[in-house]
């Protein structure tokens, strides 16, 4: 189908989390092609698989020491074969995640630029530069990493002596790569087209908006990095290039922009001859209520607009505290990290029953705006976050790089509960897993969910059941009742044959429905009505 992406279903998987199939206490690929009948049931055009490249592991896979093989953690090149054999046999598409901004400090390019010393042409593949003050012995700028600390680390010369500084956007293992240097384009080009004559259908570009830093590296007066994105930036030529590797190929691959930068600066890479999508995370910062999501909605449409893509929506991923989770403290913008994001808010004592109604509610909005959704595993599930890890099994280099004052994003990637009363759930044959499961998950299970008609699984299926048969869903033209209340979200979608309408209440008083064959609701009707914190789709008699 042409231009498949535009309203997919991606599922996102976090591969440490998602099946063990070799019972080390660690998802793998094997794993993965192991519970694709689960996925192609749900109705998912796509998968994104989190990183899987051979890495040291200190940021779980964004630190990539070999963008060419697999991690021996998730198996072997021949799993990945298998994996992505298995998935198209269902007509699931197969996307990896992609990450140019920087390497593993234990990548031979980066090794090869330390041995090699100052101003060498192993250097000039990174951001190396001198230090300040006497003996060079202050970083280079007062740039701030994401993950805390200053944003350079200072490396020892060949000779023994205390050296040059090298840039690094999030941790000191993850070294940012000189984007000027066409050698690093040729490069990444290259890991393209090795992993799309695999077969992989695309990639989630990690940091995309990120690749260019002003060469200077000025002070700022807050420590922020000053990063060109604007439409003369450099970092464009760099995304018509990758287009052009990806057009090279049969069957629409695609790449998704992950970035955290402002909606019209988003759009900019979605210009024709770059990106295919890029993420929304607007949903991630909304409400729930009926004002911050329509805002949502319509400024993230208005800007995709004038150069003809289609918005991306997210609630849920790897990066963020878990949306059952936020909708339960009604606190307004919660996670360990959001893309172009520095806050960061721990929810204290959230009201999970109400925000797992609330995400119900949310996910028939996700469901129903025009554009392409991503799920992250065990959104479907309504899983919370995990907020009371013991400390000492924190793993999220966040936690080590922040002096231990921010716990960062373990809460949301805790292992899948498959089946069973306790953990691990059926995740893996070892009870040892590499975060552990609450018992509280028993049931959250797939197992326990699919039983239950009232589950938040029940309702992931269903809805995606009738996007499918309702081309309007995910698709229609938008347009909204302006005639409904402040805390009521309401609007049509229409196709040339139907219209359907969507509804979400989030104000206390039950909401009249319009007239039409009731397709389905967050939570059972009242009297009729539409009760607080619910949503519904209807199709509008024409
Ligand atoms: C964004 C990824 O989603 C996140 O998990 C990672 O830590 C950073 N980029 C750095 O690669």
């Amino acid at each position: 189908m042409a231009e498949w992406w535009r309203d997919a279903i991606v599922y996102q998987i976090y591969p440490r989390s998602f099946a063990d199939a070799n019972g080390d206490g660690v998802g793998d690929l094997r794993g993965i092609t192991a519970r694709l009948d689960y996925l192609a049931d749900l109705g998912v055009d796509a998968l994104w698989l989190g990183p899987v490249f051979a890495s040291p592991q200190v940021d779980h896979g964004y630190d990539v020491a070999d963008y060419r093989a697999i991690d021996p953690l998730f198996g072997t090149l021949a799993d990945m074969d298998v994996l992505i054999a298995a998935a198209h046999a269902r007509g699931i598409r197969v996307t990896l995640d992609f990450v140019p901004n920087h390497t593993s400090d234990q990548h031979p390019w980066f090794r090869t630029a330390v041995e090699a010393g100052r101003g060498s042409p192993e250097r000039a593949r990174y951001h190396f530069r001198d230090g300040r003050g006497p003996g060079g012995n202050r970083p280079p700028s007062n740039w701030c990493a994401v993950f805390g600390g200053s944003s350079w680390t200072r490396v020892t010369e060949p000779d023994g002596s205390p050296g040059q500084w090298y840039y690094h956007l999030f941790a000191a293992e993850q070294p940012d790569l000189n984007w000027a240097n066409p050698e690093v384009l040729a490069e990444f080009c290259d890991v393209l087209r090795f992993w799309l004559d695999r077969g992989v259908d695309g990639f989630r570009i990690d940091v995309a908006d990120g690749l260019i830093k002003d060469p200077a590296f000025p002070d700022t007066p807050d420590g922020s990095p000053i990063i060109p994105k604007g439409a003369d930036s450099p970092v464009h030529e760099v995304y018509r290039a990758f287009r052009r590797v990806l057009d090279a190929y049969p069957g629409d691959r695609i790449g998704v922009i992950e970035t955290g930068a402002d909606d019209e600066i988003v759009a900019l890479f979605l210009r024709p001859g770059e990106m295919h999508l890029a993420f929304s995370f607007r949903f991630v910062h909304a409400g729930p209520d009926a004002a911050s999501l329509r805002e949502a909605v319509t400024r993230t449409l208005a800007a995709n607009a004038p150069v003809g893509a289609s918005a991306t929506w997210v609630t849920d991923n790897h990066d963020t505290t878990r949306s059952v989770t936020r909708y339960g403290s009604l606190t307004k913008l919660v996670g360990a990290y959001i893309p172009g994001e520095r806050r960061t808010k721990v929810v204290t004592a959230p009201d999970l029953a109400a925000g797992a109604r609330r995400a119900r509610a949310v996910a028939l909005l996700l469901l129903a705006v025009p554009g392409a959704a991503f799920l992250y595993q065990g959104q479907e599930l309504g899983l919370p976050n995990v907020d009371d890890l013991p400390e000492s099994l924190l793993q999220d280099p966040i936690w080590e790089r922040s002096g231990h004052t921010v716990r960062g994003r373990d809460g949301c990637r805790i292992p899948m509960p498959w089946a069973g009363d306790r953990p691990p759930f059926g995740f893996s044959a070892s009870p040892r897993t590499w975060l552990p499961m609450p018992d509280s998950w028993a049931g959250l299970t797939v197992e326990a969910e699919a039983a239950d008609l009232s589950s938040m699984l029940t309702l992931y299926r269903d809805a995606l059941r009738l996007r499918r048969e309702h081309r309007a869903l995910g698709r229609g033209a938008l347009r909204w009742d302006e005639a409904a209340s402040p805390d009521v979200l309401a609007f049509d979608l229409a196709t040339a044959d139907e219209t359907v309408r969507v509804v979400a209440n989030f104000g206390t008083t039950p909401v009249t429905l319009p007239a039409g064959e009731l397709l389905v609701a967050s939570v059972p009707l009242e009297e009729g009505r539409l009760p607080r914190d619910a949503a519904a789709w209807v199709r509008r008699r024409s």
